[in-house]
């Protein structure tokens, strides 16, 4: 379904003809009439949501000083906020303009994904374009707002301007004046390890610093949360504290200026998802609607799926990298990993330490890195003719240490010797404080962000280069998800976020809190590479800190909670092999789906999504907890009405308790039709998993 429909309003400053006015006028536009008598100033445009409930209204100040506010339900949720942009030598996008032109357009139009929580995605909004000009010198800047029923993205346009075509940004205007009394979920930023800080939850007027998405619960009961889509040549932002509420602070590049770009271009779409309840922010496309459609043509090539690897061994600090006596990479363990993956089904191995360059502190090597020369004991082509005849596909890695210069320059070498061994998958790596990553230009070593333009760039160099070979790209370290998946399908996963990782030898854990708050913040960008499926979730012994806050039965339903195409089953062969009935269940759940429905959440305290695999008629249910044990009801009304099913549930045994009892699991079948509801009792740090089949229809 396809229902486009354009239309250009009048400029309004303009003298407007009797004419004109009366034409107006018997078209009913009353309205625009009253717009024509009145001040410039006090001319507002209005854009609502197809479903009215979210309305737009874009207006100047008496300064001309542009400005936008939303209401939901009636209730003001953005107040008179400030738009604009700020250049280093020209005049810059930010007062004495006024509205001069404006447009209208609609779509409610459905695409489809290659692969990702649903197949179709429904598009759906209210568009308002407003051009807004200014003489003396003589400027222009375009504002498109898009509404859906989900939230609002608005974007700037700048077209060509008279007097210059090159433009160095060091201000981006924009403000988000929330609600004061809302509380926030938020990870503060900038900060020098990324994204990856525990969220924080607090009253809206103690986050100083935030990177977005920042999700909030505002006292009327409206879920908002404020993120960014399509970051494409341009900087990140984050949001900085004003008076009234937050302006976005661009990342700025190595030498201070924020953007360096060129008339006319157009920014990332700044969005505000918008729900009634938690659980409708999970339900939203907005972001992935707000992309670009794919730009790499055929994609058939670009495959989700499961993998294990050579990896846990080393965060568990028993294995190393670098070369010597615990040297993971070996092409013994690869052959040893590569028969595991064959055995149960795995798609891919992924082989972190085999290339040089690892040996004293790799953090700090990341000048020295070959990205084409393993270890001498890692027999490349050998792990790789070994995977192949097994039907298992090597995923590559290639970590940085953030020394992007020294991964640019053997890019192409390095993405020529995995195509040639039949690797479709690299995980890439930016292992560097915020700030740090490395970039050589003509002998000089400068220092630019991980989500600044520079690296924004880089990212997506990176995804252009492997698309030629047919490999896809899963980022560790990467610049925050804003929906670039639709755009460049072989983006297929990232980190950006603290992972299972954390909960390994060398850092204190994730609370369990923290899993039932990514859903809600993270996860809203897109996609991430968190890890799950850990079985010894006490590897330095019961005694130690160090280890997994979450059951067991919890570890299973990461893979229907957290949404990623590839997902790990990060554990150690050995640990699964001791638990082969749960394991079943890791084999069992696909990771590209036909629909997704969030059915039930709250932020920080739990989240029920259920899921249809793509290929088949299976269901997937994940629910987990913080910690507090909960009962869940899930009425089972997704499922089809005329078909009875087989539920296999993995749960939580009635002592299971994620500090005191973590593998204290029950798997147990039920029959169910549509009309039934699941009582799931979640014990704390728990979480359940089922899977659920129809059964052969006997009538
Ligand atoms: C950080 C990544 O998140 C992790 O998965 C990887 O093992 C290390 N870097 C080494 O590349
Ligand atoms: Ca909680």
């Amino acid at each position: 379904m396809l229902l486009r429909r354009s239309r250009v309003e009048p400029h309004f400053f303009r003298r407007h003809s009797q004419q004109e006015v009366r034409a107006w006028k018997k078209c009913g536009s009353t309205l625009l009439l009253l717009a024509l008598l009145l001040p410039t100033s006090a001319l507002a445009l209005q854009v609502n949501s197809p479903d009215t409930r979210i309305s737009v209204t874009i207006d100047t100040d008496d300064e001309g000083v542009p400005r936008y506010s939303v209401r939901y339900r009636g209730k003001v949720v953005i107040d008179n906020s400030r738009l604009g942009i700020r250049f280093a030598k020209h005049r810059g996008l930010e007062s004495g303009l006024r509205i001069a032109k404006s447009e209208r357009d609609r779509d409610d139009s459905v695409w489809r994904q290659p692969w990702g929580e649903r197949r179709r995605v429904h598009d759906h909004y209210n568009e308002l374009f407003i051009l807004f000009s200014a003489s003396s010198p003589e400027r222009q800047v375009g504002v498109r707002v898009r509404v859906h029923d989900d939230g609002v993205g608005f974007r700037y346009e700048v077209p060509e301007q008279r007097y210059y075509r090159d433009v160095e940004i060091v201000d981006e205007l924009t403000e988000f004046n929330v609600p004061q009394d809302a509380i926030a979920w938020w990870i503060p930023g900038p900060n020098w390890h990324r994204y990856e800080s525990l969220y924080r939850k607090t009253p809206v007027d103690e986050v100083s610093s935030a990177h977005t998405p920042m999700t909030l619960l505002l006292r009327s009961g409206t879920h908002m949360s404020i993120h960014e889509a399509a970051l494409v040549d341009y900087a990140a932002y984050t949001l900085e504290r004003r008076r009234n509420g937050f302006q976005t602070r661009l990342t700025p590049r190595s030498d201070g200026i924020k953007v360096i770009v060129r008339v006319p271009f157009n920014t990332p779409w700044r969005t505000i998802q918008i729900a009634p309840d938690a659980k409708g922010l999970l339900n939203s496309d907005l972001i992935l609607n707000l992309n670009e459609p794919n730009v790499l043509g055929d994609v058939a090539w670009v495959d989700p799926g499961k993998y294990v690897g050579i990896w846990w061994g080393m965060h568990l600090q028993d294995q190393t990298w670098g070369s010597g006596p615990a040297h993971g990479a070996t092409t013994a363990e690869a052959k040893r990993y590569i028969d595991f993956a064959a055995r149960h089904g795995f798609d891919g191995v992924l082989i972190e330490g085999w290339n040089i360059g690892w040996d004293g502190d790799w953090m700090a090597n990341g000048a020295v890195f070959s990205f084409t020369e393993p270890y001498p004991d890692f027999d490349l082509q050998t792990v790789a003719n070994y995977a192949r005849a097994r039907n298992v596909r090597l995923i590559g890695h290639h970590e940085t240490s953030g020394h992007v210069t020294n991964y640019e320059n053997q890019m192409t070498d390095a993405f020529d010797l995995y195509e040639s061994l039949g690797v479709r998958q690299v995980k890439t790596g930016y292992v560097a404080d915020s700030g740090e990553l490395v970039r050589v230009d003509d002998g000089i070593t400068r220092y630019e962000w991980h989500d600044g333009q520079f690296a924004v760039n880089h990212f997506i160099r990176v995804l252009e280069e492997a698309a030629k070979r047919k490999i896809s790209i899963n980022t560790h370290e990467p610049v925050k998800a804003t929906g670039l998946r639709r755009t460049y399908p072989n983006w297929i996963s990232r980190e950006g976020a603290r992972g299972q990782e954390y909960n390994a030898a060398w850092s204190l854990p994730n609370p369990p809190e923290h899993n039932v708050i990514l859903p809600y913040t993270r996860l809203l960008g897109g996609p991430m590479d968190f890890t799950p499926g850990i079985f010894d979730l006490m590897h330095q012994g019961p005694e130690s800190e160090f280890r997994v806050q979450s059951t067991l039965a919890h570890q299973l339903a990461l893979y229907v909670v957290l949404y990623s195409p590839i997902q790990m089953a990060a554990d150690l062969p050995k640990n699964y092999e001791q638990r082969l009935d749960a394991f079943q269940f890791i084999k069992d759940v696909p990771t590209d789906w036909e629909e997704s429905v969030a059915l039930a959440g709250e932020i920080g305290d739990y989240v029920v999504f259920a899921r249809k695999e793509r290929s088949g008629q299976d269901w997937f249910v994940g629910a987990i907890t913080d910690e507090h044990a909960r009962s869940v009801n899930v009425p089972l009304s997704f499922l089809s009405g005329d078909q009875r099913y087989v539920a296999t549930i993995y749960r939580d045994g009635d002592e299971a308790h994620w500090d005191s009892n973590p593998y204290d699991y029950v798997i147990e079948q039920k029959v169910i039709n549509n009309n039934d509801t699941l009582e799931l009792r979640l014990a704390a740090g728990g979480g359940a998993a089922i899977r659920i089949q129809p059964t052969i229809q006997t009538e």
